[in-house]
């Protein structure tokens, strides 16, 4: 398989042990037979550009009774789009009928409300796992809620996992957006079958602007390039195929890594370029695997942000790492590139091709020196510190195995309860081989650092023997974050303000699967 013959030559570094268990969960997928995306023709279609929407009316602001706030309408739907000149049209679910959906973009402190309405068939497109916590028999077979990730939003507005509705129904959520300008995105997040919903499509992103970014006078309308980057296996009828396990009564794989890499929907895109600089403001929303970006001839890019806004300053890059649901906010300068065609990478593998057009350079050379000052969180602000495992159990009852925070499960009672506008310093303590990417609901917070312990002794008796110093994070982490890469063998520790509002949110691993069997808690913010 070709995700098996990728795994040999991407070996390499930290991102070894990820590969490692890329081929042990694929010796437990059923075989099925799979389109080789290395036989298509590269970078024949156009990269298509999300559009952003209009509001479909007004409506009364509930925060401020004499105010109007935008409405809109986004209804998921099944559709078929190619997502390849030489492919067949491929079955998906998207907000609007598209994958990713339509964009939602406004301003700091603008609100908006959003009816995000089910009007997907009843049957789901992939095997649903009734085994797993919250997809048991007799529930609707297709559920969704949406959340939009990295929003600071009251509880009932945040997409709680079990406040799903089914097709013909809808919920509406407001979204204050008093928050600094970021690229965030909105997902499905319905218990128990959330990596099928997202695997079908269903994800768009939702962009937030401010004065801050506007005066430093960024590349805009079309030279800033959203790139939302995901994978999936497709059959040999271009038509998308969820893997599942051996066994047909519990089809839950732990982790999903496809072969075929989109970009905006689509396999293999060009675009065609100006030779100056882009902005390009990049999402991963693959269900599992991480990429490591680079353009292919090498040269040099700069970062300007992360999950949550602008860095300090900008950080040269040649290349860029990226977990699921982390985004990046990047410049690249193809001024003096004039007739090139660039290759940006993953690795070894060919994403998309930038070629730039001839003719005399436009904007280029100077990006702002100083971008957004962040203050660092005091650890002595910390009034509490909480030690917190990531962990694999083996699951005798059903699955094969299941993954736990804090070695607790979903229907826990709480155990994380942080007071409204205190201060916290979580340590998460990776015993698994995996690195998981940990993501907070409404707040942001910094990573402090990543620190070697002696598994075998906290296996015995739960005390944190440290193997070596501890290593900061890097330098395109040193901002605003709402995922961590927790790395395996490794406490990872993040500084979190409870800021917002009080009530139950969720914390959980972004690796979808695990996501669906039990690395999700509820936590609740205590006014
Ligand atoms: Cu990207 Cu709980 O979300
Ligand atoms: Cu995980």
């Amino acid at each position: 398989m070709f995700g098996a013959a990728l795994t040999a030559t991407i070996c390499r570094g930290r991102s070894s042990f990820l590969d490692v268990s890329n081929r042990v969960a694929s010796a437990q997928f059923a075989a099925v037979p799979r389109l080789n995306p290395r036989t298509i023709a590269r970078f024949v279609d156009p990269l298509p550009i999300p559009k952003v929407l209009s509001p479909s009316g007004q409506r009364a602001d509930p925060a401020a009774a004499s105010k109007t706030l935008p409405f809109y309408r986004v209804e998921m739907r099944e559709f078929e789009s190619r997502i390849h000149r030489d492919l067949k049209p491929t079955r998906q679910w998207g907000y609007n009928s598209m994958t990713p959906g339509p964009v939602l973009e406004t301003r700091r402190g603008h609100a908006l409300m959003v009816e995000w309405v089910n009007s997907l068939p009843k049957r789901h497109m992939f095997a649903v796992d009734h085994g797993l916590h919250g997809a048991e028999p007799g529930l609707p077979e297709v559920r969704t809620v949406v959340h939009v990730h990295g929003a600071k939003t009251l509880p009932e507005s945040d997409g709680y996992p079990e406040r799903w509705f089914a097709p013909g129904k809808s919920a509406t959520s407001y979204y204050p957006n008093t928050q600094d300008a970021a690229l965030l995105w909105y997902h499905d997040h319905a218990m128990g079958i959330n990596r099928l919903n997202m695997f079908a499509g269903l994800f768009g992103l939702f962009v937030i602007r401010d004065e801050v970014e506007e005066a430093l006078a960024l590349p805009r309308a079309e030279y800033e390039i959203p790139l939302v980057v995901y994978d999936r296996y497709l059959d040999t009828d271009s038509q998308l195929s969820y893997p599942v396990s051996k066994d047909p009564r519990n089809p839950w794989v732990p982790e999903v890594y496809g072969d075929a890499i989109l970009i905006n929907g689509t396999l293999y895109p060009y675009v065609d370029v100006e030779p100056r600089m882009y902005r390009f403001r990049i999402l991963n929303c693959a269900n599992g695997r991480f990429f490591s970006l680079s353009l292919s001839n090498g040269q040099p890019f700069y970062q300007l942000g992360t999950d949550l806004g602008l860095l300090p300053e900008p950080i040269r890059l040649q290349s860029l790492m990226l977990f699921p649901a982390e985004r990046a906010d990047l410049i690249v300068d193809f001024a003096g590139r004039q007739g090139e065609q660039i290759v940006l990478r993953h690795q070894s593998i060919e994403l998309c091709q930038f070629r730039v057009k001839r003719g005399v350079s436009g904007h280029s050379g100077a990006i702002p020196a100083k971008l957004r000052p962040i203050e660092r969180t005091r650890e002595t602000a910390a009034t509490r510190s909480r030690t917190l495992t990531l962990s694999e159990v083996d699951d005798y009852a059903g699955n094969s195995m299941i993954m736990l925070l804090n070695g607790k499960r979903w229907s826990d009672p709480i155990t994380e309860t942080p007071n409204l506008d205190t201060v916290e310093i979580w340590n998460l303590v990776n015993l698994t081989g995996d690195a998981h990417p940990i993501h907070l609901h409404l707040v942001r917070f910094q990573i402090l650092d990543r620190r070697p312990f002696d598994q075998f002794t906290y296996n015995e008796n739960h005390t944190l023997r440290f193997t070596g110093p501890a290593v900061a994070p890097d330098p395109g982490e040193a901002g605003w974050k709402d995922t961590v890469r927790a790395d395996p063998g490794m406490v990872t520790r993040i500084i979190i303000r409870f800021e917002g509002y009080p009530g139950r949110y969720v914390w959980h691993c972004h690796l979808l699967e695990h996501e669906d069997n039990e690395m999700m808690r509820p936590y609740e913010v205590i006014a």
